[in-house]
């Protein structure tokens, strides 16, 4: 029996990886969600996994270099596939095809229909850890997210020479996920959601700062995942080394009081915040006009408290949506909970700041996420690119309009 599709087309650009062999489990799994999907193998990819199990299980003919030949319309075929589908899929994406797209090379089936091709474009990589880490890959895949491209994984684990690293292709069901998660855009179309993130920087002198080890990664990927979704996003970046995602609005601040104003000044039109910035608690009293010399002995430098951004926006938001994370050194869900309320805020995403696997600097992150009134609610460890994606999932169904509950109640 044919199953029921949405009638939304797939199209699976499969590269020369290993990981090609879990092409045909995708596709399935694609299919059953509704989808249906065609296949392009690059030349590569086609000595890891066949064109014919392809076209069995994606019940679609199978896209290659047949454009080459005459005779066969080749002219046209990237434009017809391309304009046929509602979204591309890359996966696996080997280091070459991630630059190649980065590029705009058009020298296979895959890149030329790549090229022509105006929807969303997801794109799993899959590689040796040691390529993943380089940074002339690091340099395209941050082209390829300015661009909006979603990328999808890696993820850490086995690799195909049997060491540990991060750079297997993410699982089936997480690309399954991913692709599921780009048609429900328009979710948050209307809504205009503030989001702060990184660290802030209080100056002591003009060279010395007090600071923290944020990254700004966690902040970043949620609004990149909004602005998907189609919110409207503004995002307030503290001093950290990230390109601005697509359709975002980014504003550069480098303290906490510069934060703080930043945030109250966009706050009253915002149907959701959320600060996932590191913001100093303290800073220097007053800065040093001029640097502070060795000779001069160890200084003694006088802090006071910073303003607690998340606490004050009860006052400057009321309506707003207000999710809070909270950076904690080991596992303290009566802590978290605390700090909820104390800062009056709807969600607490928690997570343990001591661990060097997950949360600051690391791609991944795992968390706990706090309400007022419900149980505490374990994400696992996973890419914090989903990670965004399940938290979006989450504060949308808290809003007014998705939830059967009054926004007046808040
Ligand atoms: N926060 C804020 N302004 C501050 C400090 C924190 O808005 N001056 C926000 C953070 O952006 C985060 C939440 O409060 O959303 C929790 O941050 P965290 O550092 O865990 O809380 P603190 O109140 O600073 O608690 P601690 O004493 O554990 O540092």
């Amino acid at each position: 029996m044919e199953a029921r599709t949405s009638g939304r087309r797939i199209l699976l650009g499969v590269t020369g990886g290993i990981a090609a062999y879990k092409s045909p489990e995708l596709v399935r799994r694609l299919r059953d969600a509704g989808f249906e999907v065609q296949c392009i193998l690059t030349p590569t990819a086609a000595a890891f996994v066949s064109a014919l199990t392809l076209e069995v299980v994606s019940g679609s003919p199978v896209l290659g270099e047949e454009y080459l030949q005459p005779g066969v319309g080749g002219a046209e075929l990237h434009i017809q596939a391309a304009a046929r589908a509602d979204l591309l899929l890359v996966a696996p994406a080997t280091a070459h095809t991630l630059a190649a797209l980065a590029l705009g090379l058009a020298d296979n089936m895959l890149l030329t229909t790549a090229l022509a091709f105006t929807g969303p474009v997801l794109v799993a990589p899959a590689m040796h850890a040691a390529m993943w880490n380089q940074p002339a890959v690091a340099a395209r895949v941050a082209e390829l997210c300015a661009r909006g491209v979603e990328i999808v994984g890696p993820v850490e684990g086995a690799l195909a020479s049997g060491e540990l690293g991060i750079g297997r292709m993410a699982e089936v069901p997480e690309l399954v996920a991913a692709v599921q998660r780009r048609f429900a855009a328009g979710l948050l179309a209307g809504r205009h959601l503030l989001v702060a993130a990184g660290p802030t920087h209080e100056p002591i002198d003009p060279v010395r700062f007090l600071g923290n080890r944020s990254s700004g990664k966690m902040g970043f990927a949620l609004a990149a995942e909004a602005a998907r979704r189609g919110a409207r996003v503004s995002l307030i970046a503290g001093p950290v080394a990230l390109p601005t995602p697509a359709g975002v609005e980014r504003f550069d601040v480098e303290t906490a009081l510069e934060m703080e104003a930043r945030v109250h000044a966009l706050a009253p039109s915002a149907d959701v915040i959320v600060l996932a910035a590191a913001v100093a608690d303290f800073r220097p009293l007053a800065a040093a006009p001029a640097k502070i010399k060795r000779s001069a002995g160890v200084p003694q430098i006088e802090l006071v408290a910073n303003p607690d951004i998340l606490a004050g926006l009860a006052a400057v938001a009321p309506r707003a949506l207000r999710v809070g994370f909270a950076a904690e050194t080991g596992d303290d869900d009566a802590e978290a909970a605390r700090k909820l309320l104390a800062k009056g805020a709807h969600l607490l995403v928690a997570n343990d700041v001591s661990r060097s696997d997950i949360g600051f600097g690391s791609d991944q992150n795992e968390v706990t996420v706090h309400w007022r009134d419900r149980e505490p609610l374990r994400l696992s460890r996973r890419p914090k690119s989903q990670l965004a994606g399940d938290l979006l999932d989450l504060i949308t169904r808290e809003l007014p309009g998705s939830d059967p509950v009054d926004a007046t109640a808040r």
